[in-house]
């Protein structure tokens, strides 16, 4: 299309705006945005349109004309302003509905789900495991985690020299005044000791809790690991009630035709004592500790060795976790990395 305008022709006043007047209609038709339409509604009528220089030029035309060009200037701006109002309202009210469609919401979309937490799998092993005992009439406890060296060896008959209280394979506290100084724990046992001072027998017990020992980190090791700790004293408690509870646990976790067997070992708090081995996977593993408790730990809390007996066992829910998931690597376990914990669910 040409030029509405051109200035750098002399300009005819009335023939410029006769151009305009005949143009104006179809350009603002085919503008298609409010934007556009501000920049052709400036070229037509702003400053430097026809109209304006039409204005300006009144001062220079003759008294007798000046009146008419006034006139028509102005019936042209009318016209043309009336055009590019109503324009305007048309796109404006497009663009609005285009606005309102693409805000919608649809409400067809799946929800987003917040991502949602699990219990860990040791966590799960481990209340797992308190359950079995649980539903076999035993009560759950937890004991402090920062221990005495009373509770977590005196009490539990181990020698002064015992090498497991060195500072090489225990975490000593600088803290607090107790003579015998104080520890992380370095297994769930002292709560055999605390819970017996405060209850009388009988003792159904089984804590689940966190323990410590001056380890490297490794695929098997670990500095912080957990254990759950089991304690059952009465009147007349024997080795076959412990290889009775012991075996129907290792059903109940691993299947009932599991097979057990009780190997020989040492515990300075429990006499005899065994470590129980399980057939799992196609291989022996040994499950836990355990033994008859010693009657010196008995005296030790002030139970009489002579009208009480009991078993005790000790286990580790880490490893238990590991063969539960088919994890081959400790550490695993203890990356935070939420992808690397999400395949054991
Ligand atoms: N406390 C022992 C350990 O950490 C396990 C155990 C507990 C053994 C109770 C016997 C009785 O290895």
């Amino acid at each position: 299309m040409e030029p509405t305008t051109n200035l750098s022709e002399p300009m005819d006043t009335q023939e410029t705006l006769e151009r305009l007047r005949a143009d104006a209609p179809e350009r603002i038709e085919q503008v298609d945005s409010v934007e556009a339409l501000d920049e052709l509604a400036s070229e037509l009528t702003g400053k430097r349109s026809p109209i304006a220089a039409g204005r300006r030029s009144l001062g220079s035309v003759p008294a007798e004309e000046r009146r008419d060009l006034g006139r028509a200037i102005n019936d042209v701006a009318v016209e043309v302003d009336a055009l590019l109002a109503d324009r305007r309202s048309v796109l404006e009210a497009a663009e609005a509905a285009e606005a309102l469609a693409s805000d919608r919401v649809d409400v067809t979309l799946p929800g987003r789900a917040p991502a949602r937490g699990t219990t860990h799998v040791i966590q799960q092993v481990m209340d797992e495991i308190v359950d079995i005992f649980v539903a076999m009439g035993y009560t759950a406890a937890s004991g402090p985690e920062v221990e005495t060296e009373f509770y977590n060896f005196t009490a539990l008959n181990f020698g002064a020299a015992h090498p497991s209280r060195f500072e090489s394979d225990t975490l000593y506290l600088d803290y607090g005044d107790d003579p015998e100084g104080i520890l992380l724990r370095t297994h769930t046992s002292p709560m055999q000791a605390r819970y017996m001072e405060q209850h009388d027998p009988p003792v159904y017990l089984v804590v689940p809790g966190r323990v410590f020992r001056r380890d490297q980190l490794d695929p098997t090791h670990s500095p912080v690991f957990h254990q759950i700790e089991g304690l059952a004293v009465d009147t007349d408690i024997t080795f076959g009630d412990l290889k009775g509870a012991l075996a129907h646990f290792a059903h109940e976790f691993l299947g009932p035709d599991t097979r057990v067997k009780f190997i020989p070992h040492y515990f300075p708090f429990t006499e005899p004592s065994a470590e129980m081995h399980v057939f799992t996977n196609g291989r022996w593993m040994e499950l836990l500790g355990c033994g008859m408790v010693n009657p010196a730990v008995f005296e030790a809390v002030g139970y009489d060795p002579d009208e009480v007996t009991g078993f005790a066992f000790g286990m580790g829910a880490d490893r238990l976790a590991m063969v539960r998931h088919g994890v081959t690597d400790l550490r695993h376990l203890f990356d935070p990395d939420q992808r690397i914990l999400e395949q054991y669910r």
